[in-house]
């Protein structure tokens, strides 16, 4: 079938890019002499986690227990849920855990240590649990140099019904930064904090099984992962407007872009109005930080190419185009078609129930999407 031929605004996904952004990362993870264990919250499809995972371990990332259930029914059997976790989550941890997934959780607050320890007590099983370190990003997680960084792998090894499962961190400042050289030396902090730590707590006797880390844009660009055990990037399988932008990849590799319709064309403003609005495409600012003009993302044409034209602004199902006086605006007409690439892919997919999978311009398959929590 013919993109045009679907109702818009629809998700489509190139599922050349999506392979070649799969081996990209996992040679760097294989050269490295690190697992992968990809993110797929950005997605939340098993084709493309099969896709991710080939030739690795198996082993998925993800950001709610609603994944976690739905990728375990179709064999992904060891996650780490990536999110600090509170009581009111336990329930779904036991039911995943004694469904037989090796699941990892996460904290950085000792109460939560014994309200696991008496949780797993009570399921009558062990629970593995990563400590979250922040090694900069100051949204969650304990920082590496503190008496807590020692103190809570301490009760967690300690613990009778915990196993301890090492020290897990995101450089989610990555995406503060405007260049590929700032990314790397985020990069490099990021594993090197991590490094350390582990070498501290193993100088203090407490076994570290796994040293964790991994952003998109980190992994993409880090020169050695010496020390690091495993790696959890999650974008990088579709890449974006961001990512591209901040110099994680190029305009060329991403994966995703939304398909849309033309409804309005203001003659007086230079303005096309399409029918792919914040709920086709989500809110994402993107990187204002690096480019100004970014909007809410990059029009492309039907093949994928760019128009220069930027989505300028977005209400819940109206999409603003600042046309100008472009050869587009004066060519383009009511129901012509053309494709948004996003600032977020995350937040772009997640507005959707399945992906239109494409080859050279045409729908191959249709992938659907987990939601949910
Ligand atoms: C804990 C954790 N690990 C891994 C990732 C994946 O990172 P990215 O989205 O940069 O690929 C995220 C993303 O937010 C995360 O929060």
């Amino acid at each position: 079938m013919q993109i045009e031929q679907i109702k818009t605004p629809s998700l489509l996904l190139d599922v050349a890019s999506v392979r070649r952004n799969a081996f990209r990362m996992g040679e760097i993870a294989h050269r490295n002499s690190s697992s992968l264990r990809p993110h797929v919250k950005t997605h939340k499809s098993i084709e493309v986690a099969r896709i991710q995972t080939a030739g690795h371990g198996g082993a998925i990332t993800v950001s709610t227990l609603a994944e976690a259930k739905a990728f375990s029914k179709h064999g992904f059997n060891d996650i780490t849920y990536a999110v600090p976790i509170e009581r009111g989550k336990f329930a779904d941890a036991v039911e995943i855990i004694q469904s037989g997934v090796k699941l990892n959780l996460l904290t950085d607050d000792a109460d939560t240590v014994k309200a696991l320890d008496e949780a797993a007590e009570k399921a009558g099983g062990r629970f593995d649990v990563f400590v979250k370190i922040d090694c900069g990003t100051h949204r969650v997680g304990v920082e590496p140099h503190t008496a807590e960084a020692v103190e809570i792998p301490r009760l967690i090894s300690d613990a009778k019904n915990l196993n301890f499962a090492g020290i897990l961190t995101h450089a989610g400042h990555s995406y503060d930064v405007k260049t590929k050289d700032e990314i790397l030396d985020v990069a490099r902090h990021e594993r090197d904090v991590m490094v350390e730590l582990a070498e501290r707590l193993r100088d203090l006797s407490i076994d570290v099984p796994t040293v964790s880390i991994g952003s998109t844009p980190t992994m993409s660009v880090v020169d050695h992962l010496e020390g690091i055990d495993e790696i959890r990037p999650g974008n990088y399988i579709f890449f974006d407007a961001f990512q591209a932008t901040l110099g994680s990849c190029t305009f060329g590799d991403t994966a995703l872009t939304v398909l849309t319709a033309v409804i309005h064309k203001d003659r007086t403003r230079k303005r096309i109005v399409v029918d792919a609005g914040a709920i086709a495409l989500s809110k994402d600012r993107g990187p204002v930080h690096a480019d100004t003009g970014c909007g809410y993302g990059h029009v492309l044409d039907l093949e994928g190419n760019e128009t220069g034209m930027r989505v300028t602004g977005l209400s819940q199902e109206h999409g603003e185009i600042g046309a100008g006086e472009s050869d587009v605006f004066h060519r383009i007409k009511i129901g012509d078609r053309l494709r948004i690439l996003a600032n977020h892919s995350c937040l772009t997919a997640a507005q959707h129930l399945h992906y239109n999978v494409i080859e050279d311009c045409k729908i191959v398959d249709r992938w659907e999407r987990f939601g949910g929590w």
